[in-house]
């Protein structure tokens, strides 16, 4: 097997651990805060694809996940997702983080997950929690948890479309105490966004829940 090579997915994943690894070398000396990492889209650790020559539906639906796919056919390829990226930059850290949240609402996603990282990180399971739920349900009920005193975090929000409420990106910058990457789902929002400006009731709804106002 051999990961993804030169694709936008890849370089996104290799920001958010590259930050993740700067993170944790920043926050070396200040021992009086706990470092949490969160992922609120967590995903199912790593998909692996297993011909060079995918059909047309499995390309579409690869499509829909890692965005073009073109430039990374490829035989026995697999790209790690964000929570995996994060639990071995925190391995390789000479200060890691102490817990882990991911969430996922996806059932057989979460199983996955939970198996990786049973099978990879078996050393850091007791400080991870996999949650099967909506994102900012969760992440509401993780913020409410969290002494915000002594715990800083690193949050990141990477949907498949619109579905980060405006009042969870709120409730996030309350806490003054995470840093967040969000991946916007432009791409969702302008094809909402109709030329005639005649939006449908449904998507509107939406759209007000993503941007926090009907303006
Ligand atoms: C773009 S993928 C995340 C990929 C992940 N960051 C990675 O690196 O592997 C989006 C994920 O969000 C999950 N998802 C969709 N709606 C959700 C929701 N409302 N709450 C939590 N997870 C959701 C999907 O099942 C999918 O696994």
């Amino acid at each position: 097997m051999r990961q993804f090579g030169g694709s936008w997915s890849e370089s996104k994943l290799n920001c958010v651990e590259n930050y993740a690894l700067a993170y944790l070398q920043v926050m070396q000396k200040q021992h009086w805060y706990i470092l949490h990492y969160v992922d609120a889209f967590a995903g199912r650790g790593k998909q692996v694809l297993k011909s060079s020559t995918p059909s047309s539906a499995e390309r579409l639906e690869l499509e829909s996940f890692f965005g073009d796919y073109s430039e990374r056919a490829d035989t026995e390829t697999f790209l790690v997702g964000s929570s995996l990226r994060a639990l071995s930059a925190s391995r390789s850290s000479a200060r890691p983080f102490a817990h882990f949240t991911l969430i996922e609402a996806d059932k057989s996603s979460c199983d996955e997950l939970e198996a990786v990282i049973q099978s990879e990180f078996p050393d850091m399971k007791d400080k991870v929690d996999v949650i099967c739920k909506d994102a900012n349900v969760a992440l509401n009920e993780y913020i409410d948890l969290v002494d915000w005193t002594r715990t800083r975090a690193i949050v990141f929000l990477d949907p498949y479309g619109l579905e980060v409420r405006w009042e969870t990106v709120v409730r996030l910058a309350t806490t003054g105490a995470c840093d967040v990457w969000y991946l916007f789902p432009l791409g969702g929002v302008i094809r909402m966004m109709t030329n005639d400006g005649r939006i449908p009731e449904r998507w509107q709804v939406r759209l007000d829940q993503l941007f926090g106002t009907h303006e």
